[in-house]
């Protein structure tokens, strides 16, 4: 087990390359199960998440090349239709393999997920949509056993109760070969949404309106290979403007999409950040003090819930006090009382936290629970006086591309060493 040692204190000067996009990277990679083919798929982010999924296609039979971010997976020899709970505890979204190996092959049988440290992550929208599409469904050991109906998937309206973002992509994967038409409603609008109904449309699918709360899919018979090219990822951008902000830095982040970002953006403006866009390039210039400013997470297009936590860690040392709402999962506040170790001044109650800046954060050792959580221990790290050590960083590597290499190109101190298991 890694962790990080951070010398906090310094500001960052230089560019940052933002990476392809990890959750926009895994249902299309799942995507690429629909097809009896070969697709190729590029800047696929170097992520323990990627490799998870990897190793579960490799157990299905799907041979894969990768070099460089580019990755050629070949469905033609599909073995078998089973998602082991070895794989699926390690990545909950294993589970997006459920609605194309259903539709492919009429039958799937996927380990249900469980709960995990930031809520319990239920994915009964995900059943019921392909129940209403014809399948049936038992849950046995712990196990999801689906099973299409002798002529395949049926088109159905489907409304979801909340705009889930892993339903809404198993789903309208799992409706791109069914017969019919299939609407989504109430379906999320994530970005990740709108890409995965591209490279879909690249296979030959027929999905529209991807992006809006309602979807059409019109099934087609079959599919052919893609080939794809991941867009950057919204949330490493967020985290390193949490990083300038952070460290009253100023940062120029390469590559990026600034449409999919307004609500971050608009968030750090109003806490004093000043933003200019040089083509695909975001310059951030954070200012000497932040001002305190409150956050209410909700789906797309409002604040992500993935950047609550870079964002708290920003307050911790803003002038005033910050309401900071959390709406999508109920216990994603374990960074709160890491935070306090180092200085903050939080209280919570019940899905809000209550944060009142501080003029300054002390380093000290602390510990990661959770991908997000992990993000915002080291930018409180970074602006910390001392030196912070941040104990169970393989959070970190399910999400985040070489975080410690990109942060001292910045002119940051940190250091991965092995962490000593008691
Ligand atoms: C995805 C993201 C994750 C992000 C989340 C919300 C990926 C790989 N992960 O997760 O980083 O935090 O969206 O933006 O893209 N729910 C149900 N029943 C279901 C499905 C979901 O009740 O069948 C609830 C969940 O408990 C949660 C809410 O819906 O409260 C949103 O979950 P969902 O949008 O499905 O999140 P994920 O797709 O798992």
């Amino acid at each position: 087990m890694d962790k990080f040692v951070i010398e906090g204190g310094l500001k960052l000067e230089g560019e940052v390359a933002i990476s392809g996009s990890k959750n926009a990277a895994l249902p299309v990679l799942a995507a690429s199960l629909l097809a009896s083919d070969e697709s190729m798929i590029e800047n696929v982010p170097k992520l323990d998440d990627i490799h998870t999924l990897c190793q579960l296609f490799q157990k299905l039979g799907v041979k894969i090349v990768e070099d460089q971010g580019v990755m050629i997976l070949d469905t033609r020899n599909i073995t078998s239709v089973e998602a082991t709970y070895d794989i699926v505890r390690k990545m909950r979204a294993s589970v997006l393999v459920l609605g194309p190996l259903l539709a492919r092959f009429g039958k799937a049988r996927v380990s249900l997920p469980g709960g995990c440290a930031i809520g319990a992550r239920p994915i009964d929208m995900h059943l019921t949509g392909l129940e209403q599409m014809g399948a049936k469904i038992t849950l046995e050991h712990g196990y999801v056993d689906a099973v299409a109906p002798a002529g395949g998937l049926v088109g159905a309206r489907i409304v979801f109760d909340i705009p889930s973002v892993g339903a809404t992509e198993n789903l309208m994967m799992a409706a791109c070969l069914a017969q019919g038409t299939t609407l989504l409603e109430n379906a999320a609008r994530e970005p990740e949404i709108e890409e995965l109904a591209q490279a879909l449309n690249s296979m030959g699918a027929r999905v529209s309106g991807a992006g809006s709360s309602m979807i059409q899919i019109d099934g087609v018979s079959n599919l052919r290979g893609m080939h794809h090219r991941v867009g950057p990822d919204r949330i490493e951008t967020g985290t390193f403007i949490a990083v300038a902000a952070a460290t009253k830095s100023s940062l120029s982040l390469k590559d990026i999409r600034i449409g999919h970002l307004d609500a971050v953006i608009d968030h750090f403006q109003k806490a004093g950040c000043e933003f200019k866009v040089e083509g695909a390039n975001l310059l951030v210039q954070a200012p000497e003090r932040l001002k305190s400013v409150d956050i209410s997470t909700a789906p797309y297009p409002g604040f992500p819930t993935d950047m609550q936590a870079q964002f708290m860690a920003c307050m911790c040392i803003a002038n005033g006090t910050s309401h900071i709402e959390e709406h999508i999962w109920e216990n994603r506040f374990m960074h709160t009382l890491e935070l306090m170790r180092m200085g903050a001044d939080i209280s919570m109650h019940g899905n809000l936290a209550v944060v009142r800046g501080v003029p300054k954060l002390s380093g000290a050792p602390v510990m990661a629970t959770d991908l997000r959580a992990s993000a915002s221990l080291i930018i409180a790290a970074l602006a910390a006086e001392g030196v912070s050590e941040i104990l169970r960083i393989y959070h970190l590597d399910r999400g985040y591309v070489a975080l410690e290499k990109k942060l001292a190109q910045l002119g940051a101190r940190v250091r991965r060493e092995k962490q000593e298991v008691l």
